[in-house]
């Protein structure tokens, strides 16, 4: 028991490069997929298929997309940072400011070309270090049943980036979720890259590899139990 709460407490995002020349070795890819396979999906669905990118020619080329930032993304991802370690443990959710280049932690700078550049070369370099990028797709007109804007669905591909993230941990494999690659106008690049149907999406992308050297510890935050739970009523925070 205590062993899969250590799994689960020690999984995190690996945002730094890996080394293009340690690859995952087929079998560690295979459990990874096996994982994908098991996860839960709502009335079993199995709602996903899964594009593996290796080919070294095609991460260069998913790597120089452009990829633009919205005013939208702007906003409301400062609203996410905090601008010290102090003032992320008081909040205990969000991400530290610093995670981020200057131009998107501060609201009243308006993001120009060269932000886009800077973000672009930084993520681009991240893909194309990769040993390996796996694109799971899914078909928003085949919706769980009743689900409204198939948010069942949704939930489901969410169990596939969880079983396939800790499959990867466990294994010593680096996972970082791209959720870049999924927005447009990156993802109509990435589908006519890799010949995904018209009709599939993109709901993430996660790159795999091993660090190229030891990444910097960041400060990983969460809200205590006592925080999100409610007993019988909500807003009750009393076990009796
Ligand atoms: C649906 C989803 C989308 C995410 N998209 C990104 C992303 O685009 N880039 C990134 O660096 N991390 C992304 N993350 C990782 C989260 O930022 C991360 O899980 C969170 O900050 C907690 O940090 P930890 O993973 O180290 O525990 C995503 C996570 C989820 C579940």
């Amino acid at each position: 028991m205590q062993e899969v709460l250590e799994l689960i407490k020690e999984r995190k995002s690996a945002r730094t490069v890996f080394d293009p020349n340690h690859p995952v070795a087929p079998q560690e890819l295979r459990q990874i997929l096996e994982a994908a396979r098991w996860s839960p999906t709502a009335h079993n669905m199995q709602n996903f298929e899964i594009i593996v990118v290796d080919d070294r020619k095609l991460l260069e080329a998913i790597g120089d997309i452009k990829y633009t930032i919205s005013d939208t993304f702007i906003k409301e991802n400062y609203q996410q940072l905090s601008f010290s370690e102090e003032e992320l443990r008081r909040k205990k959710v969000g991400l530290l400011g610093t995670m981020f280049p200057p131009e998107l932690r501060t609201p009243e700078v308006k993001p120009d070309e060269t932000t886009d550049e800077k973000m672009v070369s930084s993520l681009g370099r991240l893909i194309q270090t990769s040993p390996v990028v796996l694109i799971v797709v899914y078909d928003p007109s085949k919706r769980a049943p009743a689900s409204e804007g198939d948010f069942l669905g949704i939930m489901s591909l969410g169990c596939v980036m969880e079983n396939m993230w800790f499959m990867a941990h466990s294994r010593g494999i680096s996972f970082h979720v791209l959720s870049a690659l999924s927005a447009d106008p990156a993802e109509k690049e990435v589908k006519s890259l890799l010949n995904i149907p018209e009709n599939l999406k993109i709901a993430f992308a996660s790159r795999l590899g091993y660090p190229i050297s030891t990444p910097t510890k960041y400060l990983r935050v969460r809200r205590d139990i006592e925080d999100f739970t409610h007993y019988n009523r909500f807003g009750n925070k009393s076990v009796d």
